[in-house]
């Protein structure tokens, strides 16, 4: 079965929008084909290689970022505050897991979106869905949801600059180990929450000052001054992705250029569709939801056809099943794999199993939910022997209420609507966030051999 960057058009596809000006869209994907690619391909296989080590129980994924980037949230200080959690959150996991982290925004390209419906209607009035800024707008007009091509553009572009701003403080001295009481962010400083992670930077200021005693200088080790935050998203919007595909000059092999890890959402793993043709023909680590109506069999057919020669590192299974799912439907996939010998990293999303609706009419998840799926996650790993790899997060550095819950913040069903501000699905705030990791660490800590 040969395989193009485009091979996927011959296949059935779901979740995608009906360009009107097929001309225009043309255009448009033969411009983004001339733009440099967004990564390197070496960058890819780095990234494998971590993940690979994940796999192994050597080292722990982190995956956050937004449900949604949006063209109206584009900021410097966005990005930054996203940084710095997810810099503060890695210093949690790895106190107390004693294994490096891989961090992996949900960055510089999660633009478009699944929906559950092709339409929405509000006060009798039905319009076509918003589906991610890369292909409408939000604004409930009939203009606004018309699916524009030149949208990839924009897309393209934003993610250019996020992505140059992500590896600036990556490398220019913002994830130095010095810095770590400034990854606190100011609006978290005096709390709680704030005060437990303070503590736990005094603690490495302290071993920092050990190893210089011991003669280790630790200004000369690039590893305490710089980190690398990979980048990922949703491959939806196949137009896009093909034309950010490349052949790496290095081992002839295609990549998909437009981040380090993409990744298939629940609604599109159809064995016979689109997605499935595209991803098997490129070679970054990829990921695939699994939702609760994955099946053990067709599990094994997605792996063999994603990753074939079953290597190390190449396919993430995101396990998205929701609190009172989870110990129904899991142990059974976990088995099956597991019995079959194929090489996968297991990661938990307690986010998008865990959705419900409030009486006014706020989308928003409940954090005892997620809690309790990330440790049944964790239980099931431990009662059959197998590697549970990591955690993936929608989750914002700014202080929003989209997520009821938590002790940090306590927030309620009618506290929702004062900084709603979410695109899509309800993110975890960076207080709720740093929580959660808290109570990672306890659960890693538990099972840390
Ligand atoms: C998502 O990750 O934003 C998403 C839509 O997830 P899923 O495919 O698991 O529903
Ligand atoms: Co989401």
């Amino acid at each position: 079965m040969s395989w193009t960057p485009s091979s996927w058009r011959n296949f059935p596809i779901k979740q995608q929008p009906q360009y009107q000006d097929q001309e225009l869209l043309k255009k448009v994907e033969k411009e983004l084909s001339s733009y440099p690619p967004l990564i390197f391909a070496g960058e890819a296989r780095n990234l494998k290689n971590e993940l690979a080590k994940v796999g192994r129980g050597e080292a722990f994924l982190l995956q956050g970022g937004d449900c949604a980037e949006s063209f109206s949230e584009f900021k410097a200080s966005t990005i930054k505050n996203l940084f710095k959690l997810m810099l503060q959150m890695n210093m949690v996991l790895m106190y107390s897991s004693g294994k490096p982290i891989v961090k992996v925004g949900r960055i510089a390209g999660q633009f478009a979106k699944p929906r559950s419906s092709d339409f929405e209607e509000i006060n009798g009035v039905s319009l076509p869905s918003y589906r991610g800024d890369i292909i409408n707008d939000i604004e409930f007009t009939s203009e606004a949801r018309v699916p524009d091509p030149q949208r990839m553009i924009k897309a393209y572009n934003q993610s250019a600059a996020t992505l140059n701003l992500i590896r600036a403080f990556a490398r220019g001295g913002m994830a130095d180990l010095a810095q770590v009481h400034q990854w606190n962010l100011d609006f978290i400083k005096d709390h709680p929450i704030g005060k437990k992670y303070d503590e736990l930077s005094m603690k490495i200021d302290d071993a920092l000052r050990f190893m210089n005693a011991c003669g280790l200088e630790v200004s000369k080790l690039p590893q305490l001054h710089q980190t690398v935050l990979y980048t990922s998203h949703e491959a939806l919007l196949l137009n896009y992705e093909e034309a950010l595909t490349r052949k790496d000059t290095l081992t002839n092999d295609w990549y998909d250029c437009s981040a380090h890890m993409l990744w298939i959402g629940d609604r599109t793993r159809g064995l016979d569709d689109a997605h499935i043709e595209y991803f098997r023909g490129i070679k970054n680590p990829i990921g695939c939801k699994v939702g609760p109506s994955m099946k053990e069999d067709e599990l094994i057919k997605l792996i063999d056809v994603l990753n074939p020669t079953n290597e190390e590192g190449r396919l993430n299974l995101i396990v998205r099943m929701g609190a009172d799912k989870i110990n129904e439907f899991y142990p059974n996939l976990l088995r099956a794999v597991k019995k079959e010998g194929r090489s996968v990293v297991w990661s938990t999303d307690p986010m998008h199993g865990n959705v419900e609706k409030t009486s006014s009419g706020f989308k928003t998840r409940d954090f005892d939910n997620i809690l309790k799926e990330v440790k049944q996650f964790f239980e099931i790993h431990e009662s059959e022997g197998t590697i549970a790899g990591g955690i993936h997060l929608e989750m914002t550095g700014e202080d929003v209420t989209e997520c009821i819950g938590s002790q940090s913040c306590a927030i309620t069903a009618d506290g929702l609507a004062s900084r709603y501000h979410t695109q899509c699905d309800p993110r975890l705030n960076a207080k709720q966030a740093l929580e959660l990791s808290f109570m990672l660490s306890d659960i890693l800590a538990k099972y840390a051999k």
